[in-house]
């Protein structure tokens, strides 16, 4: 079994939080083990909870729009979240996240990828973070591209606002498609 495989039935099994008691299923993620793309939202909502797949809600369905805006495939890029089980408030606990991010943490040094787009608030001071990078609000840095010379493994990170955030907001709509038709021409695989 892949390491990707290993990490997915280790997630199936886990109970390193109280999320993992009113799961149905687990959502690891998936894609395309050689991505050189990796998308990273919040946590999984109610739809992916049945489903055990990232993103396959209304959010999911403008994720595909400005996937294509980009010009990237859904299934040439890898999509996970940074907490892996359902999120019934969409608000992860500091300790759901340090519980459940070092899946996360194991998935980015597998797939090394070349960029990284993390998807909203959340996601992005996660992956700042982890990065050793200045933490800055989704709002100054979405749609920008952010690198850090010092590092051994140097993803370009792309923050974008979340796809859920334009669901009942046409302004943010135009952003999001904006910051996303920026990408074409990006290398997915
Ligand atoms: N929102 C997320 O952050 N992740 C999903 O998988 C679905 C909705």
């Amino acid at each position: 079994m892949d390491e990707l495989e290993q990490i997915k039935r280790e997630i199936g099994l886990c109970s390193r939080c109280n999320l993992s008691r009113t799961r149905k299923f687990p959502v690891p993620g998936e894609g395309n083990p050689d991505a050189k793309v990796m998308l990273i939202g919040l946590g999984p909502g109610y739809q992916e909870n049945q489903q055990g797949k990232p993103f396959v809600g209304p959010a999911g369905k403008f994720l595909n729009e400005l996937l294509e805006l980009a010009g990237l495939m859904r299934e040439d890029v890898y999509i996970t979240n940074v907490v892996k089980c359902y999120l019934p408030d969409n608000q992860p606990t500091p300790a759901q996240i340090d519980a459940c991010s070092p899946y996360l943490d194991r998935q980015i040094e597998i797939l090394k990828p070349e960029t990284i787009i993390p998807l909203g608030n959340v996601a992005t001071t996660y992956i700042l973070r982890r990065f050793k990078i200045m933490p800055e609000t989704i709002g100054r840095v979405h749609g920008k591209s952010i690198r850090h010379s010092n590092l051994q493994m140097q993803p370009e990170i792309i923050p974008m606002y979340h796809p859920a955030s334009a669901l009942y907001n046409p302004g943010m709509r135009e952003i999001l498609r904006a910051d996303w038709e920026n990408l074409k021409g990006i290398q997915s695989y």
